[in-house]
């Protein structure tokens, strides 16, 4: 298993605490693909945040690719995070003053690749933009953005990638070639993804669909 999350909890909020999950089981299969559904403040991105490691659970145990979240200090968690775990969000979070080839190699350098530069640019010909290597991220459209952050998201060969509405940002037509990329590309790196979305024909593309509800799975 890639994930085996069992009985988790979380409750945020500090003088008007929010129970947001309220035991939620999961197990992800190496190279699966999961649909998590569910309506507005259902828990949906708050599930994503503590099965990738950016969030705490409250109570309950979360294995992310063998390791037991709840046991690592924070400096341990963000190493195990590191390569093991990408993220694609909605609003593509790229940095500002880094070309597209900067942003994919990030990652890569913090991996400790001697042949970042090389690799992202590999990644980013493999999303489709060879040719938009040296572009910041305002001179590029919102559908290559977003293949920018799948090439990110997907260089350092992660065994997991999360997606969090991730074409919630684009026209029908630009979303639908956003999210064949990254299907093509996690089938590529053999990756496992959970994928949130909206969408009913996204989910269908899944191995499995699960829906988030009154803080549970179903
Ligand atoms: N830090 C926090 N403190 C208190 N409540 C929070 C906190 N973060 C999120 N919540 C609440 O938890 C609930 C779940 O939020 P979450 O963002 O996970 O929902 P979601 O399913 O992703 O929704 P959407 O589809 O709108 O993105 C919401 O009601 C939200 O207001
Ligand atoms: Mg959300």
């Amino acid at each position: 298993m890639v994930i085996a999350a069992r009985d988790v909890r979380l409750t945020l909020g500090g003088a008007e605490p929010v129970e947001i999950l309220r035991g939620v089981d999961l197990d992800v299969a190496a190279g699966e693909s999961v649909a998590l559904l569910g309506a507005s403040g259902s828990g949906k991105s708050s599930l994503m945040a503590v099965l990738s490691g950016l969030e705490r659970a409250t109570s309950g145990s979360v294995e992310v690719t063998g390791l037991d979240f709840a046991a690592l200090d924070e400096d341990s968690l963000a190493v195990a995070r590191r390569g093991r775990i990408g993220i694609v969000l909605q609003a593509f979070h790229l940095l500002p003053t880094m070309t597209a080839r900067e942003n994919v190699m990030v990652p890569l350098e913090l991996q400790g690749a001697v042949d970042a530069r090389t690799r992202a640019e590999a990644e980013l010909a493999a999303v489709g933009l060879g040719h938009r290597l040296g572009h910041y991220p305002a001179q590029l459209s919102g559908g290559e953005q977003q293949r920018v952050a799948i090439a990110r998201a997907l260089a350092p060969r992660p065994s997991l990638v999360f997606a969090d509405e991730p074409t919630g940002n684009l026209d029908a037509a630009t979303g639908a070639r956003v999210v064949d990329l990254l299907f093509e590309r996690r089938r590529a790196t053999d990756a496992s993804l959970v994928i949130i979305t909206h969408d009913p024909a996204l989910a269908r593309r899944c191995d499995r669909v699960v829906e988030l509800a009154d803080g549970r799975l179903r």
